[in-house]
């Protein structure tokens, strides 16, 4: 198989196509080795420049682009929406262009906005990449958790089939799992959704994967269990009576987590609510996979600038 990348620019995993995301976990694999090295950098965007501009807050994603883009010997620039002319109304398309003016190469993007970076990708000849648009995708954090997963579970070729991947919580309002289903159905795995009905409709369906609201039937069927955060930021009202009766009902407990079979990875992409959506001790336990996450997306985000980068270049 050779796969070819062509894109310049990474907006999303809906587009993508199944042996794209292999090509890309396996350049992340390679990336993961010169981690391991003692010295941690290669030349490979050595005279690019990277803007990082997030637009809403973050610590892995925007730490962990910036760190990539230092291995990769890039130029590196941090920018928040509050210390720029956003707040002075200048437009989103008019900034990047005003970035692009100034040489930037590649811009990452987070955005409150579903569809900001495509926008901006459409229009720039810089590569763009998508740290979180809205409730939309986050496509490098559905690339960490496979990964993740296919390193925990030593799955070579990042082939899923056989696998069953539970995702529990705020799917709603939630990038990270709509990335994820498209990672996790296009390399083969059986996805299940659970939360309240009111967060996991059971029109999602839609995206081939199973819906359930009995989370203690869920548990012992999975080989990996994915928690994800109550967004509060990105809800207009109440979907649930209060957090003590999300958490009695769709929480991990310590109580909860026996019924997991043995092997069973425990994953949250981040920032985690200690005693809502898991219990402490559960997020600290020898099956949770939560900092191996983070480890993991320094090199395929590190993947991604650099196959992007290479792209725009050819
Ligand atoms: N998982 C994630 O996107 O975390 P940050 O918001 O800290 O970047």
């Amino acid at each position: 198989m050779t796969t070819h990348w062509k894109r310049k620019d990474l907006t999303g995993l809906a587009e993508l196509s199944a042996e794209e995301i292999r090509h890309l976990l396996s350049t992340a694999t390679a990336f993961k080795e010169v981690g391991t090295r003692q010295i941690k950098k290669v030349p490979a965007l050595r005279g690019k420049t990277l803007v990082n501009f997030f637009v809403e807050p973050s610590t892995r994603t925007r730490v962990s682009f910036e760190l990539a883009a230092h291995r990769l010997s890039a130029d590196v620039v941090n920018m928040t929406a509050s210390s720029s002319s956003l707040t002075k109304g200048e437009t989103l398309l008019d900034t990047a262009k005003n970035l692009r003016a100034l040489l930037a190469d590649i811009i990452i993007l987070r955005h409150s906005s579903a569809g900001a970076a495509q926008f901006l990708a459409e229009r720039m000849d810089a590569c763009i990449i998508n740290a979180g648009d809205g409730a939309h995708e986050h496509p490098t954090q559905a690339l960490l958790d496979t990964f993740t997963i296919c390193e925990a579970k030593k799955l070579t070729g990042a082939n899923l089939k056989g696998l069953h991947v539970a995702i529990l919580g705020d799917i709603l309002f939630s990038r990270v799992a709509r990335s994820n289903i498209h990672a996790l159905t296009k390399l083969g795995a059986k996805v299940t959704l659970c939360g309240p009905p009111t967060l996991v409709p059971k029109e999602l369906e839609s995206l081939g994967v199973h819906v359930t609201h009995n989370l203690d039937a869920l548990l012992p069927e999975v080989d990996v269990i994915n928690l994800l955060r109550i967004q509060h930021e990105r809800q207009r009202k109440e979907y649930f009576p209060s957090l003590g009766e999300y958490t009695s009902i769709f929480g991990l407990t310590k109580q909860r987590a026996e019924k997991l079979r043995p092997d069973c990875l425990i994953m949250h992409p981040g920032p985690i609510n200690r005693g809502v959506e898991i219990d402490s001790d559960i997020a600290d336990s020898g099956r949770s996979v939560i900092l191996d996450q983070v480890t993991n997306g320094l090199a395929v985000r590190m993947a991604v600038l650099y196959l992007c980068s290479g792209a725009r270049g050819n």
